[in-house]
C-alpha cells in the first residue's frame, strides 16, 4: 500500500490482498470488553457495534481476540477457541458483509499480563521469568474481581510453544469457519 497519503488518495480504492478496499479508513484493533462472560462469546452487543461501524469496501480489523482459555487475560475480550464463540462471531461478520464491509479477526495471547482467575487456574506463561513484572503494582490486569496484578508466571518449554502455535492456527481457522476474510496476529502485552 502506499503510504505517502494525502487526503485526495484517502477516499480511493485500493487493493488489499484479496480485498478490494473502497477507501483507505481502516478501523484499528479496539478491546471493548463486551463478550458474554464466563465463555467470552461475542453477543447482540458486539453484532451491533461492529455493524454500525461497518462501510461499504471498508476494512475492519477485530479487537483482540483469544486462541484458548489460557490464553486469556483481560475481562470480557472474546474468544475464538470454541463452537459457540464462532457461533457468535458469525452474526458479528454477517453483519459487516451486510454493509459491504471487510473484517480481520486479530488472534491474541496474553502472555505474562494474566491473571490466574481468566485462564481457568493455570499458571500465565511467558518466554521467560521476570518476577519484576508481576511485583510492580504499576502493572494491572483486568479480571472478575477488578484490576487486578498480574499472577506469578512461568517459562514455556520449548515443547510447549508448538501447542500456542496450533492454538494460533485453529483459532485462525475457526476465524475461517466464522467468515472473517484474514486474521492479524497481535504480539503485545507480554
Ligand atoms: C480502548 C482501546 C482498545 C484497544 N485495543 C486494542 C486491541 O485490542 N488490539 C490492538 O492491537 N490495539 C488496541 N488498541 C490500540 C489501538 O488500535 C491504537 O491506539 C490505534 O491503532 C491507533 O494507533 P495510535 O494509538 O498509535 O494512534 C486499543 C486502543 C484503545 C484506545
Amino acid at each position: 500500500m502506499n503510504m505517502t497519503m494525502n487526503r485526495a488518495t484517502l477516499f480511493t480504492p485500493v487493493q488489499f490482498g484479496a480485498m478490494q478496499l473502497k477507501h483507505r479508513v481502516v478501523m484499528a484493533p479496539l478491546t471493548r470488553s463486551r463478550s458474554i462472560q464466563p465463555d467470552s462469546i461475542p453477543g447482540d452487543l458486539m453484532a451491533e457495534y461492529y455493524a454500525q461501524r461497518a462501510s461499504e469496501g471498508g476494512f475492519i480489523i477485530s479487537e483482540a481476540t483469544n486462541i484458548s482459555v489460557t490464553s486469556r487475560g483481560w475481562l470480557g475480550a472474546p474468544g475464538l477457541y470454541s463452537d459457540q464463540q464462532v457461533e457468535g462471531w458469525k452474526k458479528v461478520v454477517f453483519g459487516i458483509h451486510a454493509k459491504g464491509g471487510h473484517i480481520f479477526a486479530q488472534l491474541w495471547h496474553t502472555g505474562r499480563s494474566s491473571h490466574v482467575d481468566l485462564t481457568g487456574g493455570e499458571m500465565p506463561v511467558s518466554a521467560s521469568v521476570d518476577p519484576a513484572y508481576w511485583q510492580n503494582p504499576s502493572h494491572l490486569v483486568s479480571a472478575s474481581s477488578g484490576w487486578v496484578q498480574p499472577s506469578p508466571h512461568r517459562a514455556l518449554a520449548i515443547a510447549e510453544i508448538s501447542l500456542i502455535v496450533e492454538d494460533y492456527r485453529r483459532a485462525a481457522e475457526r476465524a475461517m469457519d466464522a467468515g472473517f476474510e484474514g486474521v492479524e496476529l497481535h504480539a503485545a502485552n507480554g
